[in-house]
């Protein structure tokens, strides 16, 4: 399927690490340059897209921050042209129940999770809008549909997203921009196994149909399709990429 994103600039919020950074991976080697904003420095990204031959950029941005966001998709639009595709990645995921989270957490967790989505969608809006086949495409989390407890924040910003996906879509259908959301299940990057443990690996596994703990692959496969022309029909969907744990 390589050259399926040829001629298209992608941005991938949180493409330092984990799922982004396999995203920022997979859209480069179909095609896309590839912008990331991210808190933390993407020297490992920059590398693996240049061993796609595709064109790479970075800025340290928290993307709850509406100045640094704003400033950051200026700086895109002088390197690259226009942005066609959006990937709303970046997320905290802290574990609290009910009890235990804290007022600042949930904050936090809104802040970066949905906000982020939010503000970054408004600042490239202009680009997508150009673009004639525009795609916002945010990362979301089948737990939503099966809640683990311990996520109380984590899981209501998750379902924000999801509503936030929903009629967004149905505000930029007029612009040819789709708007859909990726529903993970439990993905081996270095922050799930940091904030988890292999029995919750294997308890997720066990409620799965597939019979294996999700990749960042699984998750990278389904974006650059929806990313593409062959998905130039679907919008306003939450696609459950999750090995089928959830049924709905
Ligand atoms: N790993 C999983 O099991 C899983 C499952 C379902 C959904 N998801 C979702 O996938 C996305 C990525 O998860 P991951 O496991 O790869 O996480 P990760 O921690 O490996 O990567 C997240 C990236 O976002 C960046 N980031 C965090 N806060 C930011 C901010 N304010 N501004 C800019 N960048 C910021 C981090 O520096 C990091 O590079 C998240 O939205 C997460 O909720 C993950």
């Amino acid at each position: 399927m390589a050259g399926r994103l040829t001629g298209r600039t992608a941005v991938v919020t949180g493409g330092s690490a984990g799922i982004g950074q396999e995203i920022a991976r997979r859209l480069a080697s179909e095609g896309a340059d590839i912008a990331v904003a991210d808190i933390n420095p993407a020297d490992e990204t920059r590398e693996l897209v240049a061993e796609t031959g595709r064109r790479f950029f970075s800025d340290k941005v928290d993307i709850s921050d509406e100045d640094a966001i704003h400033g950051f998709a200026a700086r895109v639009r002088s390197e690259f042209a226009a942005a066609d595709v959006l990937v709303n990645n970046a997320g905290v995921v802290p574990m609290a129940d009910i009890d235990h989270v804290t007022f600042d957490e949930w904050r936090r967790t809104f802040a970066v999770n949905v906000d982020g989505a939010f503000l970054t969608s408004k600042a490239f809006l202009p680009d997508l809008k150009e673009s004639g086949s525009g795609r916002i495409i945010n990362i979301t989390s089948s737990s939503y549909w099966a809640p683990p407890p311990p996520f109380v924040s984590y899981i209501s910003a998750k379902g924000a997203l999801n509503g936030f996906t929903s009629v967004l879509a149905a505000n930029l259908a007029a612009h040819h921009i789709t708007v859909n959301g990726v529903a993970a299940s439990l993905v081996r990057t270095a922050t799930a196994v940091a904030n988890t443990s292999e029995f919750f690996f294997e308890q997720t596994v066990h409620i799965q149909n597939i019979k294996r703990v999700q990749m960042p692959a699984d998750v990278s496969g389904v974006v650059a399709f929806l990313a593409s022309d062959d998905a130039a029909f679907i919008t306003g969907q939450i696609i459950a990429a999750d090995g089928g744990s959830t049924r709905r």
